[in-house]
């Protein structure tokens, strides 16, 4: 049985903090899973971290589908999230409606996630309605990285600021199960959290969130020379796999892989026995 949005909510209200992290596939899912963590977010970031693009603007439904789906069936314990990705759900509230549809029935996910505040308050609203769980996501909004010019902190000025408030305000009203607050000020996020009653959950947003949400690349040192200031590096997951591999490389080399325990072998006497019948083979009959 899978977490549900009401025991969330729960975790919000014993002032219990919620761990996220990202995953893109099965074997990973399973592991986080394992390790309980109960959310687990198929971010967009799927398109920079393992699709290897720029930004998330070239991800599509079909590959979020397929990741989705992936994660779904490495997973039993946590709610799955699939994020929708650029341009599926703001050409028009029925273009939203049937791709989180298609995340939910054909995917096997628990819940949507959406970037936006104010602008998509109706298309949240809508797609509540309809039955599908929506997590908001206010601040640094990547899909905007066009508009934006790059990935910088939100929510500095006064103005900005009161924007995100207002956002954050509307997609709660809209009926958003649960709030992304990316890269904004720890002040701004803690008024946040305190003012709304769904749980929060940031990721450069301070420790003051309801919960906090990683991807799971950058917790493991899985990309080189990369770390957001956001991130912590638990590991250098792209030394081991660099280790790894030269090791192998020189076993192979070396023959000294694969090892007998590695293998299966015949018996002598049907070697030998093959042996003396390759000569008829050989000839033609
Ligand atoms: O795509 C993603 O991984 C995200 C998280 C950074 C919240 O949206």
């Amino acid at each position: 049985m899978r977490i549900t949005i009401p025991e969330l909510r729960k975790l919000k209200t014993r002032g219990e903090p919620i761990p996220m992290l990202t995953a893109y596939d099965a074997a990973t899912a399973r592991l986080l899973d394992e390790a309980g963590i109960p959310l687990l977010l198929v971010g967009d970031s799927l398109g920079m971290v393992v699709l290897g693009y720029a930004d998330t603007t070239a991800v599509t439904m079909a590959d979020m589908l397929h990741h989705v789906k992936a994660v779904v069936r490495g997973s039993r314990r946590a709610l799955v999230v699939a994020d929708m990705p650029f341009m599926s759900y703001t050409v028009s509230v029925e273009r939203a409606l049937d791709n989180a549809a298609r995340f939910i029935q054909e995917a096997g996910a628990q819940a949507v996630k959406l970037e936006g505040g104010e602008t998509v308050a109706e298309t949240v609203h809508r797609l509540v309605i309809a039955g599908i769980p929506v997590m908001g996501h206010v601040g640094l909004t990547p899909q905007q990285v066009l508009n934006l010019g790059g990935f910088r902190v939100q929510g500095r000025s006064p103005e900005a600021a009161e924007q995100i408030l207002k956002d954050a305000l509307a997609v709660e009203a809209a009926g958003c199960f649960a709030l992304v607050l990316e890269c904004i000020p720890t002040e701004l996020s803690r008024l946040i959290t305190e003012t709304l009653s769904i749980p929060t959950i940031g990721i450069g947003a301070g420790p003051d969130c309801d919960g906090q949400v990683q991807v799971i690349h950058d917790a493991l040192g899985w990309i080189p020379d990369f770390t957001p200031k956001h991130a912590k590096r638990y590991a250098d997951l792209a030394e081991i796999i660099r280790g790894i591999a030269r090791q192998y490389a020189e076993e192979v080399r070396a023959r000294r892989f694969p090892a007998a325990e590695q293998g299966w072998s015949l018996d002598e006497a049907v070697v030998r026995a093959l042996k003396d019948r390759l000569s008829a083979f050989r000839s033609p009959s």
